[in-house]
C-alpha cells in the first residue's frame, strides 16, 4: 500500500518535472539570464505538492492527463515565482531555498525579480496552451489568477508582512494562511477537477479537502521553521521568530499546532473517503504525509 503510494507520487513528480523542462525551453529565450535563473529555481527540487494535487484529482475523476500535466506545470511555475519573490531582501530576505542559494543570491536581485515575473507570466501561457477545450483553458486561467492575485496569494503575502511585530488574532492568522498558502493549494485541487468531466459535488469535495490541507500545510511549515534543521529543510530556520512573525507554532506552541494539523487532516481524509471510497486512498495518504513531513 505504502509502496504503491510512493511509486505513484514519484511518477507524478517525474511527469511534472519532464513537463517543466519542456515548458522552460518553450517559454524562455535561449541564452537569457532571466530564463536561466527561472530554470535554476524551478528545477532545484521541491516537493511538487501543488502539481501532484492537480494530477491526483485528475486521476481520481479519470480526467485528461495531458492537460493536467500542463495545469500542474503551470501551478508549480507560479508557486516558484512566489518563492523567488518571498526570498528577496525586501520580503523574507532568505539566502537559501531548496537546499541551494536562493535565486537573488545565485544571480542578482534584478534577475531574480524578473525570473519571478517570467515564471508568473509563463504559467498563464502554459494554461492557455493546454490540450483541452477553450472553455476549460479559460476556466483554468480564471481559477489560477483568482488564487494568485490581489485577493489570493499576493494578498496573503501583504497581510503576512503587515502582521510582522503585530499580534494577529486567531482569525487573522487563519486568514493570512488561507491566502498566502491555502489559495494556491485550493486552486491545485480545482485545476485537477477541471481537467475532468465533473459535477458540482466534485468541486465541493476538492474544495473542502484542499482548504483543510492548505491550512495544515502552512501550520506545519511554521512548526518546521521552529523545529527542523536548515540542512533538512533546505531553507533558513528560525526566520519567522527572527522577523517577529507570530504563527500557530510561536503563539500556541508546537504541540498544540501539530494537534490542530492532525485533527484537520483526519477530518478532511474522512470526508474524501466517504465521497470516493478507495479511489481517494492516494489523496488520503498524501494529506497524512504532509503532516509528518520533515521538509
Ligand atoms: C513553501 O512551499 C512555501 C509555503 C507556501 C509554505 P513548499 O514547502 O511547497 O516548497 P517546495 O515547493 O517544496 O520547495
Ligand atoms: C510563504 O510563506 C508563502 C508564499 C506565498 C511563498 P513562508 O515565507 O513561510 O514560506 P517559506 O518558509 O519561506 O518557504
Ligand atoms: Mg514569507
Ligand atoms: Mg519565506
Ligand atoms: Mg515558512
Amino acid at each position: 500500500m505504502k509502496n504503491n503510494y510512493n511509486k505513484t507520487y514519484e511518477s507524478y513528480v517525474k511527469r511534472l518535472e519532464e513537463r517543466l523542462e519542456v515548458e522552460c525551453k518553450l517559454r524562455f529565450a535561449a541564452n537569457s539570464s532571466v530564463g536561466k535563473a527561472a530554470h535554476y529555481s524551478l528545477m532545484a527540487g521541491g516537493k511538487r505538492v501543488r502539481g501532484v494535487l492537480v494530477l491526483a484529482f485528475c486521476d481520481l475523476l479519470g480526467g485528461n492527463s495531458e492537460a493536467a500535466e500542463g495545469f500542474g506545470a503551470a501551478i508549480e511555475m507560479l508557486h516558484c515565482y512566489s518563492l523567488i519573490h518571498d526570498d528577496l531582501p525586501c520580503m523574507d530576505n532568505a539566502d537559501t531555498r531548496r537546499g541551494k542559494p536562493s535565486c537573488h543570491k545565485k544571480f542578482s536581485e534584478a534577475t531574480a525579480l524578473l525570473a519571478g515575473d517570467a515564471l508568473l507570466t509563463a504559467a498563464f501561457e502554459v494554461l492557455a496552451c493546454s490540450a483541452i477545450s477553450a472553455d476549460q483553458q479559460a476556466e483554468a486561467c480564471r481559477c489560477l489568477a483568482c488564487a494568485a492575485g490581489g485577493r489570493g496569494m499576493v494578498y496573503g503575502q501583504e497581510l503576512d508582512l503587515a502582521f510582522e511585530h503585530k499580534q494577529p488574532t486567531e482569525e487573522d492568522l487563519v486568514r493570512i494562511h488561507n491566502h498566502k498558502t491555502g489559495d494556491l493549494i485550493h486552486a491545485a485541487g480545482l485545476l485537477g477537477v477541471n481537467s475532468a468531466v465533473h459535477t458540482p459535488k466534485d468541486l465541493a469535495e476538492a474544495s473542502a479537502y484542499t482548504r483543510a490541507i492548505g491550512l495544515v500545510f502552512q501550520i506545519v511549515d511554521d512548526v518546521l521553521d521552529c523545529t527542523a534543521s536548515q540542512e533538512e529543510l533546505g531553507k533558513p530556520t528560525g526566520s519567522d521568530a527572527a522577523a517577529g512573525k507570530l504563527t500557530f507554532a510561536t503563539i500556541h506552541g508546537v504541540d498544540a499546532a501539530m494537534e490542530r494539523a492532525e485533527r484537520l487532516t483526519e477530518e478532511a481524509c474522512q470526508r474524501l473517503s466517504l465521497a470516493y471510497g478507495e479511489k481517494a486512498d492516494f489523496l488520503v495518504t498524501f494529506a497524512r504525509s504532509l503532516v509528518v513531513r520533515k521538509k
